[in-house]
């Protein structure tokens, strides 16, 4: 209990912050499991796959051969300089090792980008339905989330559309592609038009490209690689989805000055870099071969095919979704309050997913189910829906 009179009470930044919804599903699936009931888990973000070995044994070598000190707060050169290959050869981005931040994750360089871009008081627009944290990040830099529905903006023109959302107080857009829940990727032209809007009114563009090697349709486009958006773009990346290295925290951004001074700054007097022998796995998992990106995705669209088959034939209406792991269905059929759909399934087929409305009120009527889990996973739940609507 906080005493707003007395000294032990919050700093006022953090009242509109909210936890993560998804904890809740977590723990109501751990309850149901602790009774000994089966649960189909695609309420999940994680990879299908375990961290490569050659990637874990390059963390045991860093270690064995005491790489266990301080490294750079912004990281170990050699990394820097990798990255900034990969982004020259794979993003179309020009960048010096200089405007290269490794971060915790990609977490860690989406609080820094919109901790140094965004003023209280302060609009940031944000396509919508959007991973749920971001406009966490927002509010807690004290400013507020525009929500611009992404469905719209399609169908009636991005730059009409983000024209028609935006305050005299917007001062940066969020863009990501492959979009976390709905699949969307937006393509090189929707990427100039926002580009062409972020340019005539001088905004800030906060790319996230978690999911840019998971695109089944379209190719993934890096919108700092269009003229004059470099110098406005902080761009972040992590190896969570692609390498399967959620636990180990391990992400990076790109941006140039004044923005990297300040991305830099964040993560000194946060976290002081990231783990040293992190950092020697890093190195090792950019080495992993295309082909092997590329055999992983063909992986992933044949969970997604499957799960999104299988959806249709239970009257939950889905169109295949172009990239990340997730399909977005429409629930209505189950109930028109996402939350009363994603609980009427976890009750009566024990598949647990997460409601729409998480993502933002565009995602209501929906849920998210993950498909990064066995063949058998999303086998058993496609037959568990066959039951519920036999
Ligand atoms: C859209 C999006 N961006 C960024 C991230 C950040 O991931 P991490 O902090 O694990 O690198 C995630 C993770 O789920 C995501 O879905």
């Amino acid at each position: 209990m906080t005493n707003r009179q007395s000294g032990i009470r919050l700093a006022k930044r953090l009242d509109e912050v909210g936890f993560s919804d998804i904890v809740q599903v977590r723990n109501k699936v751990a309850e149901l499991r602790a009774e000994g009931q089966q649960v189909h888990p695609m309420h999940m973000g994680e990879p299908y796959f375990e961290t490569p070995d050659q990637i874990k044994y390059a963390a045991i070598k860093a270690l064995a051969e005491n790489q266990t000190h301080y490294a750079p707060s912004s990281g170990l050169l050699p990394l820097r300089q990798a990255l900034a290959a990969k982004l020259a050869a794979r993003n179309g981005i020009e960048a010096s090792a200089d405007e290269v931040l490794v971060t915790v994750g990609g977490m860690q360089g989406l609080y820094a980008a919109f901790q140094c871009v965004l003023d209280p008081g302060d609009d940031a627009m944000v396509f919508s339905p959007f991973w749920t944290p971001i406009s966490d990040l927002v509010t807690g830099a004290q400013a507020r989330p525009l929500l611009v529905p992404t469905i719209t903006a399609r169908r009636n023109g991005i730059r009409k559309t983000l024209e028609q959302f935006s305050t005299p107080k917007t001062r940066a857009i969020y863009y990501n592609t492959p979009q976390n829940p709905s699949g969307v990727v937006f393509t090189r032209a929707e990427a100039e038009e926002v580009a062409a809007f972020a340019i005539q009114r001088d905004l800030v563009v906060i790319a996230d490209e978690a999911y840019e090697d998971l695109v089944y349709e379209g190719a993934h486009f890096s919108i700092a690689s269009l003229p004059g958006m470099a110098e406005r773009t902080i761009t972040t990346y992590t190896f969570s989805k692609t390498h399967a290295m959620t636990g180990w925290r391990a992400g990076y951004a790109v941006a140039q000055e004044p923005f990297m001074t300040a991305l830099r700054k964040i993560v000194l007097y946060s976290t002081n870099g990231v783990s040293t022998p992190v950092q020697y796995a890093m190195i090792e998992a950019l080495k992993t071969p295309q082909a092997e990106i590329a055999r992983r995705r063909e992986e992933y669209r044949q969970r997604r095919d499957l799960l999104v088959a299988g959806l249709n034939e239970a009257g939950l209406e889905c169109a295949p979704p172009a990239g990340a792991f997730y399909a977005f269905p429409n629930v209505e059929k189950v109930h028109k309050v996402s939350r009363t759909a994603a609980q009427i399934l976890l009750e009566k087929a024990h598949i647990a997913t997460i409601p729409g409305s998480v993502f933002g009120a565009q995602g209501e009527g929906h849920l998210r189910f993950g498909y990064a889990v066995s063949f058998r996973e999303i086998e058993d739940c496609v037959a568990a829906l066959r039951r519920l609507f036999a």
